[in-house]
């Protein structure tokens, strides 16, 4: 399986998706502030894998914390928690990585400086382990939405690139296979960071998943054709009513599978919800560098003076999604009831509902 990202010697080793498929080439931090560059520039990418880069940065940033006080540590803590959390805006598995984090200190900040320090990183560790095993239960969920010989269209790369391993709506498929299902897979390029060329597909081919790559603005032409049977995309945030944010152009997936008649599925993890939010219209967009729209890595394709828009992420009303693929079931409409049951099945305290008091003021965002 890819390491997408792991914890070796005190140092935290990603693959550089930015080399992809290229090279395979890997960074490692040894400082926090370096995590939080790569998290910036997508050296590592995908919600869940955001997540665990967030808290192994934080159990990083722990080590540099000399003060045997408290008071003291959790302030240098909660500080660094912030500088890693306003990396990127979009998905919550960054803050409800780095609030569980917060909770682990809290937890043990009695107990010496030392202890606290192991704890985030077995913490940390725990995540990353967690993560491959909740896709693995995402997977066997969501297979049962595949039928033999179905051809799944998929957006962005939500495979174990994106993840601790195996991946969301990728572990859907792969869990298919194994099923004994046949499964065809039309991955969208996904413009303008490509995920889908370079991610998606190299995940698809290395895993002998028979996959064709077509242009985002393809989609519709093919759905036309009857050759398309399922979507399935991933989240980076799903608000309490089952609006989900994914990556730019998946909006215009699910108005075209509507039209369709296809049914369009989204497969996040529990982590990926946030109850907080009642709706899509309060989820933060990320806007990013216009240079990734006007360039081909260093080639200009635009003319000078050109204005440029460049959300990287969009929100598909829930009206649209046909289920939530989560590790607790396929989630049905409506989600508003769908999801408060999941997220209880899931533990609510792990997404920072029921906190006490004081873990309360001490979370990260
Ligand atoms: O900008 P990215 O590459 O981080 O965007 C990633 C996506 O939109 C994924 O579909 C999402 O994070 C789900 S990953 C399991």
């Amino acid at each position: 399986m890819i390491k997408t990202i792991d914890w070796k010697e005190n140092r935290v080793v990603m693959i550089d998706q930015r080399k992809l498929p290229w090279e395979e080439i890997y960074v490692v931090c040894s400082e926090y502030p370096q995590v939080i560059e790569a998290i910036r520039t997508m050296v590592i990418r995908g919600a869940p894998a955001i997540g665990i880069a967030a808290a192994m940065g934080a159990a990083l940033g722990a080590q540099t914390l000399a003060p045997d006080n408290p008071e003291e540590f959790r302030k240098g803590f909660q500080g660094i928690c912030r500088e890693i959390g306003a990396a990127r805006p979009t998905a919550v598995n960054l803050t409800w990585a780095l609030e569980r984090m917060s909770t682990t200190m809290e937890g043990r900040l009695s107990g010496g400086m030392k202890g606290v320090q192991k704890a985030l990183i077995r913490e940390a560790a725990r995540m990353l382990a967690e993560d491959v095993a909740i896709n693995k239960r995402m997977g066997q969920a969501g297979q049962e939405v595949i039928r033999d010989g179905d051809t799944v269209l998929t957006h962005c790369n939500a495979g174990a690139l994106a993840t601790g391993g195996y991946g969301t709506a990728l572990g859907v498929i792969r869990a298919a296979k194994a099923a004994g299902k046949k499964v065809r897979v039309f991955a969208d390029e996904t413009r303008p960071f490509l995920q889908g060329t370079r991610l998606t597909a190299w995940e698809l081919v290395r895993d002998h998943i028979p996959v064709t790559l077509i242009t985002d603005n393809m989609a519709g032409y093919f759905m036309k054709k009857g050759m398309i049977d399922r979507v399935i995309v991933g989240a980076d945030r799903i608000a309490a009513n089952g609006d989900a944010a994914n990556k730019i152009g998946t909006y215009s997936v699910a108005v075209l599978a509507r039209a369709h008649r296809i049914p369009f599925y989204v497969a996040a993890p529990c982590s990926t919800i946030d109850p907080r939010i009642k709706s899509g219209e309060a989820i933060p967009i990320e806007e990013r560098d216009p240079r990734e729209v006007t360039h081909w890595r260093d080639l200009r394709i635009a003319p000078e003076g050109i204005s440029v828009l460049n959300p990287a992420f969009d929100v598909t009303p829930h009206g649209y999604i046909t289920g939530i693929i989560t590790e607790t079931g396929v989630l049905q409409p409506p989600f508003t009831r769908s999801i408060r049951e999941a997220l209880r099945g899931a533990g609510m305290r792990e997404r920072g509902e029921g906190r006490s008091k004081r873990e309360a003021k001490n979370v990260a965002r």
